[in-house]
């Protein structure tokens, strides 16, 4: 999965995505919210924001900024904001969550809405979202993971060669990606029909230190 193949996909499922991954990822949306527990006042972000089905979710006190990468999926969700009032919804742009604009420590809470199976590389998906994060802020993910059902891992299997054409990888590992990440995890569990995907709860507890600033540490003999 590279941007431009994610934008591509992203293009195609802009005018029916509501459709198709609306109200049966919805539970998931509503529960990652509540979890979240925003209070007034409170600045959110939400990563790979899409055509913003979980904005109108969102309590009207807080302050909330979405970004994506697919431009025309961002489009869909501009036009929600119009269309519902939201003015809590502060900022809607077009940005890769791999390498925000944002300052250090900008938000209270960030959240990755079935956004960690489909960007380029996780891991640095993970960092940015610490970075922009208050120190023992919280970090929310909501996600499809690899089955721990052996026949349905053997489909998603099957079809992760077709991760491109999906727009997401269909055997995306929990444990991988809690390995790599080396996320704070406060709590996990399943969330919508069937226990299809899982939400993960983890505290941003990893200081971000810039590349520039990391000291060189030499053996001595
Ligand atoms: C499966 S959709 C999820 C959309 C929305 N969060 C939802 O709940 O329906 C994944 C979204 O992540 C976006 N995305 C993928 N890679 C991204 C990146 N590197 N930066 C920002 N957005 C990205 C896609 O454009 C797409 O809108």
């Amino acid at each position: 999965m590279d941007i431009s193949t994610i934008e591509q996909a992203y293009r195609r499922y802009a005018h029916f995505y509501d459709f198709v991954f609306g109200p049966v990822f919805q539970p998931g949306r509503r529960a990652i919210i509540e979890c979240m527990d925003c209070r007034p006042g409170e600045r959110i972000l939400e990563v790979g924001v899409g055509t913003g089905l979980s904005l109108p979710l969102y309590p009207k006190n807080v302050f909330v900024s979405g970004i994506d990468i697919s431009r025309d999926m961002l489009s869909q969700a501009q036009a929600r904001k119009e269309r519902d009032g939201l003015d809590n919804i502060v900022q809607l742009a077009v940005m890769d969550a791999e390498n925000m604009e944002f300052e250090d420590s900008r938000f209270d809470k960030v959240v990755a809405m079935y956004v960690a199976s489909v960007v380029p590389d996780p891991e640095r998906l993970v960092d940015e979202m610490r970075r922009v994060c208050k120190p023992n802020g919280m970090l929310v993910f909501v996600n499809h993971f690899r089955s721990r059902n052996r026949f349905l891992s053997t489909c998603e299997t099957l079809l992760a060669p077709l991760s491109k054409q999906l727009g997401f990888r269909p055997d995306f590992s929990l444990d991988r990606f809690l390995d790599e990440t080396g996320l704070k995890v406060l709590d996990i569990y399943p969330v919508n029909i069937f226990h299809f995907c899982t939400m993960v709860e983890a505290r941003n507890n990893k200081p971000f230190i810039p590349e520039e600033e990391i000291t060189p540490v030499f053996a001595t003999t």
